[in-house]
């Protein structure tokens, strides 16, 4: 009964996975994809690396996230600081972070949140670790994808790790990309784009 759920769940979320396959969900294992990955093109520095990969043994995941950066609704809060925490560096700050995450570069396509903790650990550039979940919801069970590592605030393409995951992610292991989409000042929103790259067991 219990594994008859679990095939259950995992149909039913492929389904609601595939529905997006129109960009967003770029592949998934078992699709028949061909090899090589073209990454959307804020990743063309990296590309090269990805131009053999076996797309069809792959889940390949595009998201936006949308962080609003000032005022009551702020999806980052500081919770820490150090002694040193200063420009250019703000060693020691760390922010719990609620962001909307989307599958295109608007707020129309909700595809789940983007919560975590970061904290700046760098002595002499801006510089974070990131804890971070992409947490589902666009399907019917709220799914976590979680990615950790060094975020430098100025590279054009962070290169992260995808160390875990529930359900239908069980032992994600991977890749995440992140790069720099639009600043808006007026608005105050920045959206960063992730490309996730990773296998899962099971
Ligand atoms: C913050 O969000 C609430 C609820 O959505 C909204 O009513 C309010 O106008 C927002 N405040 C700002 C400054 O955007
Ligand atoms: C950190 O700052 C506080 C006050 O701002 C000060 O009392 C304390 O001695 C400082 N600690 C260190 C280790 O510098």
């Amino acid at each position: 009964m219990g594994s008859l759920l679990t095939i259950l769940m995992l149909i039913a979320t492929l389904g609601s996975l595939a529905t997006h396959a129109d960009g967003r969900v770029i592949a998934m294992p078992g699709a028949g994809a061909s090899t090589g990955l073209k990454l959307p093109k804020s990743f063309q520095s990296v590309q090269d690396r990805f131009s053999n990969l076996n797309i069809d043994d792959h889940f390949v995941i595009h998201f936006y996230v949308h962080e609003t950066v000032s005022g009551e609704n702020r999806t980052a809060w500081p919770v820490a600081t150090s002694n040193i925490t200063d420009p250019p560096t703000f060693f020691g700050l760390t922010q719990v972070v609620d962001h909307l995450l989307t599958f295109e570069p608007d707020e129309d396509s909700p595809a789940g949140r983007l919560q975590g903790t970061r904290t700046f650990t760098d002595l002499h550039q801006p510089a974070l670790s990131v804890n971070l979940h992409f947490l589902n919801d666009w399907g019917p069970f709220r799914e976590v994808i979680s990615v950790q590592g060094r975020f430098s605030v100025f590279d054009k393409v962070r290169e992260l790790s995808v160390v875990g995951g529930t359900g239908i992610f069980t032992m994600a292991r991977g890749y995440a990309l992140s790069a720099p989409y639009t600043v808006n000042l007026g608005s105050g929103i920045i959206v960063d784009e992730y490309v996730l790259i990773f296998r899962r067991e099971g």
